[in-house]
C-alpha cells in the first residue's frame, strides 16, 4: 500500500478527499498534517481530528501545522465564505475529544520521509507552507519524500481567487516557489482540470440515501459549497478539487501529465499566479527557469471515472 500523508486544511473538498483516502485499500494514511486556507490552522486541526473521530479512525494522528505562512505573514485568506465559518457548512460539530500530537507538522514530515526513504507521498491540499518549512528543515527532504501531489494552480486557465491565482498558491505563494523548485518529484493538478470534475446534485442524492456513514456526513456538510458554486460559477454541482487530487495518488492513470518547470509569482497583483514552461530550450539564458528542477502537471483528466471513484469509496 501506498503510504500517504495528507496535508489539509479541511474545508468540505478536504473532507471528501480524506474520507476517500480512508476507503481506499490502495492507501495507508500515515497521518493528516494541518494548514491554514479555508480555516486558521487551529480550526484545521480540530477539524482534521473531529472527521477522524466521525467516522471511528482516531488511530490516524493529526499534526498540527504552522498558522503563519514562510514569511511569517499573519495576515492571511481565509475562504470561509466557500465553507462556512467552521469549514465543515456550518453543522456546529462538538469539540474533537482527541488531541494532535505534540510536534509540528514540518517535523512530522521530515521524519516520516527518514522513516520511509523514497516511500511517502504527500498529498497536498492548501497552501504549501508545511511543505516549504520542512524543505527548510532538512535540505535533503526533498530527495527523500517519494511524491509531492499538489492541489495546486490553474495552468493557462484563470485562477479562483482573482484571473491569476488558485486558492492554495494565493495562501502562500512564497512556499509554493519553494516546493515547485525543490527537487522533489512533484505531480500538480490545477484548476485546468478539476474545473473538469464536477459532483452533481443527483450525486449528492446518492450519498444522502447511501448506506455508508461516510456519503451520509459528506451529504449534510455539502450544501454551502454547492451555494457558492451556483453564486460564482452558475454551476449545478461542485467542483472536486481536492477529490481529484487524492485519486490521483489511488489511480495515477486516471489524468495524464506534461513536464516542466514552474515558478510561482511572489508579488504584484499577480501575486499567485503558477507559470509553467515546457519549452525545455527556448530560455536557456534565463537562469530562473533554465536547469530549475522539472515537475509534472495534469493536462487532463477521465472526469467520469473520478467522479465515479469518489462515490464508490
Ligand atoms: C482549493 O482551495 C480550497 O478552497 C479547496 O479546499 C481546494 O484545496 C481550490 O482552489
Ligand atoms: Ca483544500
Amino acid at each position: 500500500r501506498k503510504k500517504v500523508i495528507i496535508d489539509t486544511d479541511p474545508g468540505i473538498d478536504d473532507a471528501m478527499a480524506i474520507f476517500v483516502a480512508l476507503r481506499s485499500p490502495e492507501l495507508e494514511v500515515l497521518g493528516l498534517t494541518t494548514t491554514f486556507g479555508n480555516v486558521h490552522t487551529a480550526l484545521a486541526t480540530r477539524n482534521a481530528l473531529h472527521l477522524l473521530e466521525a467516522v471511528g479512525r482516531t488511530d490516524i494522528p493529526v499534526v498540527e501545522g504552522s498558522h503563519v505562512t514562510v514569511k511569517k505573514a499573519t495576515k492571511l485568506r481565509i475562504a470561509s465564505f466557500v465553507h462556512g465559518s467552521d469549514g465543515l457548512g456550518n453543522q456546529n460539530f462538538p469539540a474533537p475529544a482527541s488531541k494532535p500530537l505534540d510536534q509540528s507538522a514540518a517535523a512530522f514530515l521530515v521524519e516520516q520521509a527518514n522513516l520511509y526513504p523514497g516511500q511517502v507521498t504527500v498529498v497536498a491540499l492548501g497552501p504549501l507552507t508545511n511543505l516549504a518549512l520542512a524543505v527548510e528543515l532538512d535540505p535533503s527532504f526533498p530527495k527523500k519524500i517519494g511524491q509531492i501531489i499538489i492541489l495546486g494552480g490553474a495552468y493557462s486557465v484563470n485562477g479562483n481567487v482573482n484571473p491569476a491565482a488558485e486558492a492554495n498558491i494565493f495562501g502562500d505563494p512564497d512556499a509554493a516557489d519553494i516546493v515547485f523548485t525543490c527537487g522533489a518529484d512533484i505531480l500538480a493538478v490545477g484548476l485546468n482540470v478539476t474545473h473538469q470534475v464536477v459532483l452533481t446534485d443527483a450525486d449528492r442524492e446518492k450519498l444522502e440515501q447511501s448506506d455508508s456513514k461516510y456519503a451520509r456526513y459528506l451529504s449534510k456538510i455539502m450544501g454551502i459549497y454547492f451555494d457558492y458554486h451556483k453564486d460564482a460559477y452558475f454551476i449545478k454541482g461542485v467542483y472536486l478539487h481536492d477529490p481529484t487530487t487524492l485519486i490521483a495518488a489511488v489511480n495515477p492513470s486516471l489524468l495524464t501529465y506534461t513536464e516542466g518547470v514552474v515558478r510561482v509569482q511572489t508579488v504584484g497583483i499577480t501575486r499567485g499566479l503558477t507559470v509553467f514552461d515546457n519549452t525545455k530550450k527556448r530560455y536557456a539564458e534565463m537562469t530562473a527557469w533554465s536547469g530549475m528542477p522539472t515537475v509534472k502537471v495534469a493536462v487532463t483528466v477521465d472526469a467520469p471515472a473520478v467522479v465515479e471513484l469518489m462515490m464508490q469509496r
